[in-house]
């Protein structure tokens, strides 16, 4: 069994005191911070560029995962790639054309590779790009708003995805993204995820602070 890692998404953030926000999820015991960048395109919402990123990678020392809704990735790569805490670049499979260049074109930045899939993408179409992967990012909801609820039929693509990788012996990570809470959690451990990434339980959650978010879900 992997280490259980907890990254949270700073899409629910109060951008208004993102330093702080930082400091204190950091505190609250976070593993990694997850950053979610929109583009109005890919997904139906925008959020921000590779400026932000590179200012929050500035004043917090964990290590950045992107999470790109982005169409045309490629172009933006070398941009996001920039702060040396940004330690993985993920890209969605429905966005890439010529996914196994991008994936290529990833790792010459010096970057984790991963890739995330929607929904309705079955795991099977990662079947000729898998070895080449540091992880795959399942989501859990249709990309583009925190605060959605969890979709169970993704449990069984998560089981798909491991049981796979341990049938080619990769240390592949498996992510979870989207509706991602205490109870939910537990379900996704069991289906063989080890990295989970949480916006409004950890941000926004009206009855625990941001320690007790995170110590539940680990
Ligand atoms: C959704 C993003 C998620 C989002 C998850 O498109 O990829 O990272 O922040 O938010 P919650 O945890 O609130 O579902
Ligand atoms: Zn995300």
């Amino acid at each position: 069994m992997k280490n259980i890692i907890i990254m949270p998404s700073i899409l629910s953030a109060d951008f208004s005191i993102m330093k702080e926000q930082l400091n204190d999820v950091k505190q609250a015991g976070a593993d990694a911070i997850h950053c979610d960048i929109m583009d109005g395109h890919f997904v139906p919402n925008i959020t921000f560029g590779p400026g932000f990123i590179e200012a929050c990678a500035k004043v917090c020392d964990l290590p950045f995962y992107v999470h790109l809704m982005i169409e045309n990735p490629d172009q933006y790569l070398a941009a996001f790639a920039k702060p040396k805490n940004v330690v993985e670049i993920g890209v969605h499979e429905e966005a890439c054309v010529h996914l196994h260049r991008t994936v290529q074109n990833i790792k010459a930045l010096g970057k984790r590779a991963c890739v995330a899939l929607n929904p309705h993408t079955p795991a099977s179409n990662l079947d000729y790009i898998l070895d080449d992967l540091d992880a795959v990012l399942v989501m859990t909801v249709n990309p583009g708003f925190g605060g959605q609820k969890f979709i169970e039929s993704q449990l069984r693509k998560i089981e798909e995805i491991r049981k796979e990788a341990d049938r080619r012996g990769l240390d592949l990570d498996i992510q979870v993204d989207g509706g991602v809470d205490g109870i939910t959690s537990k379900k996704i451990a069991v289906a063989g995820a080890n990295m989970f990434v949480a916006g409004s339980y950890v941000f926004t959650n009206k009855t625990l602070s941001m320690k007790e978010a995170i110590k539940s879900l680990r």
